[in-house]
């Protein structure tokens, strides 16, 4: 699929029309206090394009995976409409309804500048099943479908993909961002190209080793996934987290790496705990970790190692962190792949979930080229799978 084929917000006539617009509010809260507001930040541009232009302005999202009527209580849209107002410095009109008669009356009032939100989709089970009633319902709320919601583009729901069926559907600045920034350096990177993944499973990234394993001249694996690795060299990893039965798909891909000759660099040296717990002894191995220890962290000269690779690099994608980031003791690697990454003059690209956490709290978020919204969408993008919320959309030759 030609991700960069699609059309836009700017290739669509939205003057004086309806356009329901699908983003990606799922931020996080705590007791109904948006603690992190990129994802709505990010949706900006996209609102403000189709308000300049003369549109009336639906939002749409999800938020959480509400199940029964008291999660539906927390997982409210409402305050992502106020803070959205106070970013936007305009009003955001927002209805508790969904596709009901209130939702469509206040669509059918709302005029060309104007912003108005309706509740949470997934209040409906129809939206997660991608129900084509429900789509439809939602799509006679408005003229044109605009998705914008890039870190749900890989879910195949009504309101990120079934609602296309019935409307122009285009994209807006955020998922062309996204896709342009990654699209591009998946297709014709600046060498050399250095990815570094991270996280507890080989499971969970295999996907993406394979893909990248085809395009990169460096892979550097962190995290409790290269205990994984490690073992598969015959390296003693103590009592790390390790995933037994991916011993020998890991010993394939280290085959396949160096078949194809990229530098494949895992961890020489690990901080390794005596307990899983905050304050438990660590001490650092080199090589072989005893028994009785387990490996949350890579060590100082896994940091120099990882941090030289990244130097000179022309563009370096990063997904996962290094160790068990959320506590101190063992949060050193992850910072240091962070600062070698914002210090290097790599377009430098962070794929969602915790390494973007991670980049964000470090400080380092305005050193780096990109980092995506998207946590599971930007990992299955890594792994060149066709997300649905992009697929979806007319390609730039439809009529
Ligand atoms: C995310 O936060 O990754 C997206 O908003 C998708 O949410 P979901 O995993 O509940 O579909």
């Amino acid at each position: 699929m030609n991700y960069l084929n699609k059309k836009t917000i700017e290739d669509i006539d939205v003057n004086g029309k309806k356009v329901l617009v699908r983003c990606d509010f799922n931020v996080p809260l705590a007791d109904g206090v948006i603690t992190d507001d990129k994802r709505i930040r990010e949706s900006i541009p996209t609102i403000q394009y189709l308000v300049d232009h003369g549109a009336a302005v639906i939002l749409c999202s999800h938020l959480g995976r509400p199940k029964d009527e008291e999660s539906k209580k927390k997982c409210t849209l409402a305050p992502v409409a106020k803070r959205l107002s106070e970013l936007m410095g305009r009003e955001v009109k927002f209805t508790t309804d969904v596709i009901g008669d209130e939702a469509h009356a206040m669509a059918a009032a709302l005029k060309p500048g104007e912003i108005m939100m309706i509740e949470n989709v997934r209040f409906y089970k129809e939206e997660t099943k991608n129900d084509p009633d429900f789509a439809k319902a939602l799509a006679s709320l408005a003229d044109i479908y605009v998705n914008d919601a890039f870190g749900t583009a890989h879910r195949a729901h009504a309101s990120t993909a079934g609602v296309a069926d019935y409307l122009p559907a285009v994209c807006g600045y955020l998922i062309q961002k996204e896709i342009k920034v990654m699209g591009g350096a998946l297709e014709n990177p600046k060498r050399p190209f250095v990815a570094i993944l991270g996280g507890a499973k080989v499971s969970d990234k295999i996907g993406v080793i394979t893909n990248l394993i085809d395009k990169v001249d460096t892979l550097i694996i962190g995290g409790a996934m290269a205990y994984t690795f490690n073992a598969a060299r015959g390296i003693k990893i103590g009592d790390s987290k390790f995933e037994a039965d991916k011993v020998d798909l890991a010993k394939e891909i280290l085959a396949k790496a160096q078949a194809k000759g990229i530098k494949f660099l895992l961890p020489v040296d690990n901080v390794a705990a005596d307990a899983f717990d905050v304050n438990a002894n660590t001490k650092v191995f080199e090589g072989d970790i005893d028994d009785g220890w387990m490996g949350l962290d890579i060590g100082p000269k896994t940091q120099a190692l990882f941090a030289d690779a990244v130097k000179d690099a022309g563009t370096v994608i990063w997904n996962g962190p290094m160790g068990v980031f959320e506590m101190a003791p063992f949060a050193k690697g992850t910072i240091a792949v962070a600062k070698a990454i914002a210090d290097s003059k790599a377009i430098s690209i962070i794929g969602g979930g915790d390494s973007a956490a991670a980049v964000e709290q470090l400080g380092f978020a305005d050193k780096m080229t990109h980092i995506s919204t998207g946590g599971g969408a930007s990992l299955e993008f890594l792994e060149g799978l066709e997300l649905p919320g992009i697929a979806c959309l007319q390609d730039k030759d439809e009529k």
